[in-house]
């Protein structure tokens, strides 16, 4: 304590020497910053994190990956604010430096403080909130030497392994599961440090309202030190290539023919690609083919909804529900464990359903993914730092031109990665290979954005919008790599996008304007779009906030779940502590038409049904 004490009154100013390689001490999150005094905490003990959020008056955890919204992951924007780092609790940092083969634990006891604690009774892990997925999915998947010989995973995970679990929990970060929907919905505990640096756990018993509110809580009601997740045996799963539409490639590599549309010029030698592969036969759909099967898809949940059949629409999402014969008869219609890229510039889809198969088949391919290098992290003695600056990615012109090019090489990457096959779980979903994400994060500057539709909307908004992509505006010139869409089930968590219904979620890349120096119109176009014409809300840790949801009204764009949410707040951080930069935190309730303070509104249970949740006035 003392120690800390003396850290938070001095402002270190750090020499880049005494920096260990590979961590981030500036606030940064891809291009996003925080305001320089704002301060930088690295608690090694949950007790140093504890007495660190109570003696603070604006607080945010920070994990690593990617985060496109500075206005949310930035504590404040003055010297009262401390940024909390997750990854330097020690025990996390020992682990990332030394992963641990979990072979090592046979005969003996797991430590206590070890950050990873699996309970193959009651399949579920407890894990420290500062590990990143990716070391989470292969400790599980090496954790074989008990019960359950063929290891662990996790039931769902994101495409994006390299942020810490935490953070991925609580913006309702997601894979492609229409059954296991987003990773929050695979909680069964979470621990929060509270505003005042007391410790609370949270269950679905212990408090059902409040554990709704903490399971996607994007940092608001504190920081999260520890999640349980359900967990399940490594299975295997076979991957399929949608194949209603085969079509043979056989000729060149697609790009080298594509440099005759108009205002779009072949790329030139200094395009520098690695050699091109060629693929005997490339699965694809053209995307107005998608969208229709996409409308078929809401089509019948729709009606099955309006009919209230329960059953029918589960049948209208889920492979499982259907025997194979229907399956196949119906043309793949269902989008349980449904992945798509679609590849603007040539309105091409490339889509792969997966399948959860009951007993390991013999010809089950274990694709090898590169060895993890350990990133060697070591920290100076103290605990609140000043921020030390880190070179951003450089721009890389070459990506403000030929969005035709750039969609093929990605299209060409990502085929390996969906080809067809049977594979144990771990590694049959997409999912990035570490020096993947190195390349990506370095090759050139990105934004991120994802947005949620409503299945009962999803077809429909397909449509619309890809009539205007390949309209006179020829939005499709503003997208470099491929959009990546899947399918989510509803979970409950008051904040989760699928709160109320299943949702199809769009995962979009801008490569353009941080290496053109101007802004991506038609890209942007496109989100709007789907902002305007399909209801889609935005990802919690995504890019997209200031200029798509200004003047955000919770209540307008949730259900009533925002004001319960609102409750929460007010029962566990009434003073605004974890309220970050962004000005979208605001609750309104109204009783009989009439304002009234939301606490009157709020019981143990949440928000009052009684009341109505209002809309902001403020803007
Ligand atoms: C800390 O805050 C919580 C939530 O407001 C409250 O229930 C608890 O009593 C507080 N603890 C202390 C020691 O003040
Ligand atoms: C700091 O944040 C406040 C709101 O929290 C905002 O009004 C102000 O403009 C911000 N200042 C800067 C320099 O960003």
């Amino acid at each position: 304590m003392g120690r800390l004490l003396a850290a938070a009154t001095t402002v270190l100013m750090l020499a880049g020497a005494a920096l260990a390689q590979g961590t981030n001490y500036k606030c940064r999150q891809g291009f996003f910053e925080c305001a320089d005094v704002v301060k930088v905490g690295r608690p090694s003990t949950v007790e140093e994190l504890q007495a660190m959020v109570a003696m603070f008056p604006q607080v945010k955890a920070s994990g690593v990956g990617h985060s496109w919204w500075r206005e949310q992951f930035c504590a404040g924007n003055d010297s009262r604010a401390v940024n909390i780092v997750t990854t330097e609790q020690q025990a996390v940092l020992d682990f990332m430096a030394a992963p641990v083969d979990p072979q090592q634990w046979v005969g003996k006891q797991v430590p206590a403080g070890f950050p990873i604690q699996v309970n193959e009774l009651d399949e579920e892990v407890t894990v420290a909130a500062g590990i990143t997925q990716r070391a989470l999915l292969d400790y599980l998947s090496d954790y074989k030497y008990w019960k359950q010989r063929s290891g662990w995973t996790l039931p769902a995970f994101s495409w994006f392994l390299d942020q810490t679990i935490g953070g991925a929990v609580v913006t309702a970060t997601h894979g492609s599961s229409m059954k296991y929907a987003s990773l929050a919905a695979q909680l069964r505990r979470l621990k929060l440090v509270l505003a005042n640096g007391t410790m609370l756990e949270l269950s679905p018993k212990s408090n059902p309202h409040l554990f709704m509110a903490a399971g996607v809580s994007v940092g608001r009601l504190g920081i999260v030190t520890e999640v349980t997740l359900k967990i399940k045996p490594q299975q295997a799963v076979q991957r399929r290539l949608q194949a209603r539409k085969m079509q043979l490639e056989l000729g060149p590599s697609p790009w080298l023919s594509v440099g005759s549309v108009a205002g779009d010029k072949p790329p030139s030698a200094s395009d520098a690609c690695p050699p091109l592969p060629r693929y005997p036969l490339v699965q694809e759909l053209s995307f107005q083919d998608f969208a229709a099967q996409v409308l078929e898809t809401q089509e019948a949940y729709n009606a099955a909804k309006q009919a209230n059949d329960v059953d029918g629409m589960r049948r209208a999402l889920f492979q499982a529900s259907l025997p194979a014969s229907a399956a196949s008869s119906a043309g793949w219609l269902a989008v349980d464990e449904t992945q798509a890229f679609w590849a603007l510039p040539t309105a091409s889809v490339q889509r792969t359903d997966y399948e959860h198969l009951d007993h390991e088949p013999l010809a089950v391919l274990l694709n090898a993914f590169p060895a993890s290098e350990p990133v060697a992290m070591s920290g100076p003695e103290d605990d609140v730092y000043a921020q030390v600056e880190k070179r951003a990615v450089a721009a890389n012109s070459r990506m403000a031109l030929n969005s035709r090019f750039w969609s093929n090489l990605y299209v060409t990457q990502l085929r390996n990665k969906v080809a067809a096959g049977t594979f144990e779980s771990r590694k049959a979903f997409l999912s990035m290979a570490e020096s993947e994400t190195q390349v990506t994060s370095t090759f050139a500057p990105y934004d991120q954005y994802e947005v949620a539709v409503p299945i009962s909307r999803a077809g429909s908004c397909l449509m619309e919008v890809g009539k205007e992509v390949y309209g006179d505006a020829k939005l499709w010139d503003g997208a470099r790599t491929p959009f990546l869409v899947r399918f989510v089930t509803e979970e409950d968590f008051y904040l989760s996008p699928t709160t109320d219904g299943p949702a199809m979620y769009v995962n979009m890349e801008d490569y353009v304007s941080r290496s053109s120096g101007r802004p991506n119109d038609q890209f942007q176009r496109i989100m709007q779009l789907f902002r305007q014409r399909c209801g889609a809300r935005l990802h919690w840790g995504k890019a997209g906030w200031p200029q798509h949801a200004k003047c955000f009204k919770g209540s307008i764009e949730y259900p009533s779940t925002w004001c319960s949410f609102g409750c929460a707040v007010q029962e566990l951080d009434p003073q605004g502590k974890f309220a970050s930069e962004w000005d979208g935190w605001k609750w309104s309730a109204t009783l009989n038409g009439n304002p009234i303070p939301l606490a009157s509104c709020c019981t143990s249970k949440g928000f009052s049904p009684s009341c109505q949740c209002a809309a902001r006035t403020d803007c």
